[in-house]
């Protein structure tokens, strides 16, 4: 399985996921700012990937802190936080995954410093055990509901590498193929910063599965001459009632898929879905560099001076979705009682 990430003695290890296709290189993060700038700057993406991440920054930070008093240490602990909570607004997994490290420290905090620090980098190694459980689940309960054969179009890259392992939406396809199906894999290249083209069809090739790369302005032409029998997606947010926030594009194909009568499933851990936000208009969406839509390989391929726009998300609206695949279950409209269900669920 590929190493999205991983907690060494050294510090936080990723792959450089700026670099792929061409060059597989790790870099190694050696404090909570080199993490934090790392979930900037799109060396890990992808939501569950950034939660992880974000839970090692912040156990990173606080086994470097120097505190010598419980006071000392929760200032710096809620410093860290901050700066790592500050670095990519809309995969509500980042804030999740400080969350429980916030909680966790407040359980701790009538133990010793050294304990507290011990327990935190548990706690953060646990998360990317259990992100890598909650993918296979994932895939177990999606894996029946894509064809037995054919094409299956997903957009943007929710597999190994915007998780911890495994993949959301590519460890349903990853099951599917596993348990036999004959699935062949449509990869939007997902414009402006192409994880379909660089990441996707990396990830899948390197598995043997079959891939077709497209530009994403050929998915509808696709559909059209039968060529697609499903979607599946991943996820940044999902509202209480279903709305899904996912890559710039995503709403797109699923308006498509409705058109052409083609399942449109989205795959994403419980993590993932945000009960504090009603629906999707209330979804805050990150506003990215216009230089990713201006430059493309570091080339200038617009006129000087252009505005741009560059909403690195878009929110599908529920009445396009036919099912949400979680690692509990597979959740269905009306989503906000088969969303709640789900996250009220008690698991062992
Ligand atoms: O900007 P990115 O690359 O972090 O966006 C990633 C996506 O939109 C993914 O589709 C989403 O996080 C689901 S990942 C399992």
């Amino acid at each position: 399985m590929i190493k999205t990430l991983e907690w060494t003695d050294a510090g936080v290890r990723f792959i450089d996921q700026t670099k792929l296709p061409t060059e597989e290189i790790y870099v190694i993060c050696k404090n909570y700012e080199e993490v934090a700038n790392a979930i900037r700057t799109m060396i890990v993406r992808g939501a569950p990937a950034i939660g992880v991440a974000a839970a090692m920054g912040v156990a990173l930070g606080a086994l470097q802190s120097q505190a010598r008093t419980l006071p000392e240490f929760e200032r710096e602990f809620d410093a860290i936080c901050d700066v790592l909570a500050g670095t990519r607004p809309t995969a509500v997994n980042l804030f999740w995954a400080i969350r429980r490290m916030r909680e966790k420290f407040e359980r701790l905090r009538t133990q010793p410093l050294e304990k507290i620090k011990a327990e935190l980098v548990a706690e953060a190694q646990r998360m990317h055990v259990e992100d890598i459980a909650a993918n296979e689940a994932m895939g177990r309960h999606g894996a029946v509901l894509l064809p037995s054969s054919g094409g299956v179009l997903t957009h943007c890259n929710a597999g190994a590498l915007a998780t911890a392992g495994y993949g959301t939406a590519l460890g349903v396809i990853r099951s599917a193929v596993a348990s036999g199906k004959q699935i062949s894999v449509f990869a939007d290249e997902t414009r402006p910063f192409l994880q379909g083209s660089r990441l996707t069809a990396w990830e899948l090739m390197k598995d043997g599965i079959p891939t077709t790369l497209i530009a994403d302005n050929m998915a509808g032409a696709m559909m059209r001459l039968g060529k697609i029998d499903a979607v599946i997606v991943g996820a940044d947010r999902i509202a209480a009632n279903g709305d899904v926030a996912n890559k710039i594009g995503t709403y797109s194909v699923a308006v498509l898929a409705k058109e052409h009568g083609i399942p449109f499933y989205v795959a994403a851990p419980i993590s993932t879905v945000d009960l504090n936000t009603p629906d999707g208009s209330k979804i805050p969406i990150e506003q990215r560099a216009s230089t990713e839509v201006t430059h493309l390989a570091g080339k200038q391929i617009a006129p000087d001076d252009v505005r741009v726009e560059n909403p690195a998300f878009d929110v599908t609206p529920s009445k396009y979705v036919t099912a949400i695949i979680t690692e509990r279950g597979v959740a269905r409209a009306p989503y906000r009682d088969s969303l709640a269900e789900l996250v009220a669920m008690v698991t062992v």
